[in-house]
């Protein structure tokens, strides 16, 4: 990792976001309130569409943060087309705080870096069986 990377993830550890993403695949392990510290307006119900838990309302899966460069526009409608305002809201309205606009830079450059190849035989032809 460069040291812009390192100084990203050490932000990204510091602000609190893995309360949430966290484990190998930062997320994916979980449900949170989005909107859990300063209320986010969305018509989704979240989660009280399947359980009908008033505790449920507006409660997402928190999605895991690999490859999340290349997997926008983000949340669960796709409303968010940048990772830069991603990050924002997430900062706002997860956790109740505020960055300046080159630490939210450098939080970026960090969620980049999780982008990942797939190895090679990932999308090979198979080998089949002959038939007979
Ligand atoms: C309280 C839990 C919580 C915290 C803290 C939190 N997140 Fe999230 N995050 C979520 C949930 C839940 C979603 C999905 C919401 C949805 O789908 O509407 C999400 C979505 C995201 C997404 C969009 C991913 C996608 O594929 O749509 C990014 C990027 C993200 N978070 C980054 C961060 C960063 C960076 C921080 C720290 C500043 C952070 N999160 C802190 C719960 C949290």
């Amino acid at each position: 990792m460069t040291e812009r990377e390192q100084e990203g993830l050490a932000l990204f550890v510091q602000t609190g976001c893995t309360a949430c993403h966290y484990g190998p695949t930062l997320g994916g392990n979980s449900y949170a309130t989005l909107g859990a510290q300063e209320p986010y307006v969305t018509n989704d119900v979240g989660r009280y569409a399947v359980t009908g838990e008033e505790a449920d309302m507006h409660v997402f899966k928190v999605p895991s943060l690999r490859n999340v460069a290349v997997t926008g526009p983000y949340l669960h409608d796709g409303s968010v087309p940048t990772m830069e305002s991603m990050v924002q809201l997430m900062v706002r309205h997860q956790l109740g705080k505020e960055l300046s606009s080159e630490q939210v830079d450098t939080m970026v450059i960090f969620l980049r870096s999780l982008t990942g190849e797939l190895p090679a035989d990932y999308t090979a032809a198979p080998e089949l069986p002959l038939a007979e």
